[in-house]
């Protein structure tokens, strides 16, 4: 699973405060936030912050998403029986309003609710919403099934309540102005991809030791996703699917079974890097094109030599910087700091002096996986071609 850091943190800033705040977890799409949350709910990892000795925590999970069809009666009626359903379970009874009043009250009802809620929790006890895919809420407010008024009514039950907390989670749209009025209440951390170290336990652990990879392999794969959770769990199951295809109860996977994985992944299995795509905006796919380059050279690419890709590419280069900024937010782009010596040259004829060091910047994809996937399907040649 990994993320030890991501459950520390929820950790410290839920056991044992008098007021926590709320959390907000924020990431690219497929990032884990769902998978994380699920382990706060009910899984392993969750367990000691579930059981946490003294401060009983109660976490309901809500997929917004799922509320997306409710109107106001609707929505909180459901959140209410999710909650009490959730409290059914640890031997806690709490009535659900038997109506919901219409218009304005209903946040008078759910209110009261949420007193009684609190009151029969035991002593300590905190009860965790977990709101999950939150732009969901953007959404039905502008189609005009929730009022707009639900935002300064979240934001007060996140101010106000003492035994009810909130943890948030969606994409990077969270971090817009939109949200700011949720936003600026809680505190947030972005869900970025596994470090070295847990990619490798993730590869690893689920299947050792009849199943073993060998280090070239674990490098590869690495490389490949740099972390990203999706794909690294991606090409492990379909590693590991093709070893109990041949029906072998235990194997060595080596660098080639890794290569041949990432090729089918990139030719077959390729509709999230697909949908990384469609996302881009036109530039932004012309950047992620010049950046590719060719299959087989990995290679970190210094803007000045970027513009000189695309120089035929419709557009200039402050639309340049500007999907190039894009990119790098939405973590697709990674960018290293170069030093480029400016030589002069002196009055005598020949005399170099390699004195002017100025900053500059290279940029690369960042994962491999995505880079090959661009540099097959997306060569330069062709993109310009159609300009
Ligand atoms: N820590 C992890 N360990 C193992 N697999 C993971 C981990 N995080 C994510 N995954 C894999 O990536 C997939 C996507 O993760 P998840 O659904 O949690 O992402 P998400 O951030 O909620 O995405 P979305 O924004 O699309 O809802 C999971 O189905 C799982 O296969
Ligand atoms: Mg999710």
């Amino acid at each position: 699973m990994g993320r030890e850091d991501v459950f520390m943190w929820i950790e410290e800033n839920l056991l044992g405060k008098t007021q926590p705040h709320t959390l907000i977890l924020y990431g690219q799409r497929r990032m884990g936030k769902t998978s994380t949350l699920y382990q706060l709910v009910g899984g392993k990892r969750g367990k000691t912050i579930r059981e946490y000795p003294g401060y009983p925590i109660y976490p309901v999970y809500i997929d917004l998403q799922s509320l997306a069809g409710c109107d106001m009666p609707e929505f909180f009626e459901r959140l209410s029986h999710q909650i009490v359903r959730v409290l059914a379970r640890r031997q806690i009874n709490v009535a659900v309003p038997d109506s919901w009043s219409k218009n304005g009250s209903i946040y008078n009802d759910f209110d009261q609710f949420l007193d009684r809620v609190e009151d029969s929790l035991p002593e300590n006890g905190l009860l965790v919403l977990i709101m999950d895919e939150l732009e969901q809420l953007q959404v039905s407010v502008e189609n005009g099934r929730l009022s707009d008024d639900i935002f300064p009514y979240l934001r007060s039950l996140m101010q106000h309540r003492t035994r009810m907390t909130f943890i948030l989670a969606g994409t990077n749209q969270l971090v817009e102005d939109f949200w700011s009025i949720i936003f600026h209440v809680g505190i947030s951390r972005e869900i970025v991809s596994l470090d070295q170290k847990e990619t490798e336990k993730l590869i690893r652990e689920p299947v050792s030791p009849m199943i073993q990879y060998d280090d070239l392999a674990i490098d590869r794969i690495w490389l490949a996703t740099r972390g990203h959770p999706y794909f690294s769990q991606l090409i492990c199951h379909r590693l590991i699917s093709a070893t109990n295809l041949e029906g072998k109860k235990s194997k060595t996977i080596t660098i080639a079974d890794v290569r041949e994985m990432i090729d089918q992944v990139v030719n077959e299995d390729d509709s999230h890097l697909q949908h990384l795509w469609n996302e881009s905006s036109s530039e932004e796919q012309f950047v992620l094109t010049a950046l590719a380059g060719h299959e087989l050279a990995e290679e970190s690419v210094p803007r000045a030599e970027i513009a000189s890709r695309l120089r035929e590419a419709p557009f200039d280069e402050d639309a340049l910087h500007a999907a190039l900024k894009m990119l790098e937010l939405r973590r697709l782009v990674t960018r290293q700091p170069v030093e480029r010596q400016i030589q002069r040259r002196l009055a005598q004829p020949g005399v170099w002096q390699p004195t002017l060091v100025s900053k500059d910047y290279a940029y690369s994809i960042a994962f491999d996986l995505l880079r090959v996937w661009v540099a097959r399907k997306h060569p330069l040649g062709s993109m310009l071609s159609v300009v």
